[in-house]
């Protein structure tokens, strides 16, 4: 049976819902081998889930070449930058939702919803979108049904 080795990025919430949503995954083997956070209690965290490596820094995580799909699962600002990470350490890649957004610059003026212009918010994003469209083979949206 095929083998597909994960590591995931994050351990809040929404990481509970992955590890949660992988024990249902038939016909293929699935192991997660990694986990990488900022949580204080990434080693517990870790230990509770049967995964054995832990990194406080994902890009470490990323030379793992046992590792091919990486699972991100971090706050949104954060997802283009793990995302185009990942796809050049050559991993394959799951996002949670949102892909991306406007989550603002340096001198932007707050509140930046209502005071930066929305076309400056709409063209960083469509470029951000391009930089992965240019390092991804395909993008899914892919939704899970329980
Ligand atoms: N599908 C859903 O139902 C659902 C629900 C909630 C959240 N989400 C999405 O899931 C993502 C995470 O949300 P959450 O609620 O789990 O957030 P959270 O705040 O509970 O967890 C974020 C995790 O990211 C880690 N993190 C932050 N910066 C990091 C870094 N540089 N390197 C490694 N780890 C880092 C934190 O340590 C933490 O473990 C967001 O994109 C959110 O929109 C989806």
């Amino acid at each position: 049976m095929k083998k597909v080795v994960i590591g995931i990025i994050g351990s809040g919430f929404a990481a509970g819902l992955h590890l949660e949503a992988y024990q249902y995954v038939r016909g293929i083997e699935i192991q997660i081998k990694a986990i990488s956070s900022l949580a204080p209690n990434l080693r517990e965290y870790a230990n509770a889930h049967g995964i054995s490596d832990i990194y406080t820094d994902y890009r470490e995580m990323l030379n793992d070449p046992e590792i091919s799909l990486i699972d991100i699962i971090v706050p949104p600002a954060l997802h283009t930058q793990c995302i185009l990470d990942a796809l050049h350490a050559g991993k394959h890649v799951i996002c949670e939702k949102p892909l991306t957004g406007y989550f603002g610059k340096d001198k932007d003026p707050l509140p930046i919803g209502k005071k930066v212009d929305r076309q400056k918010m709409m063209d960083t994003v469509m470029e951000e979108m391009n930089q992965l469209k240019k390092r991804s083979c395909c993008i899914r949206k892919i939704i899970y049904v329980r």
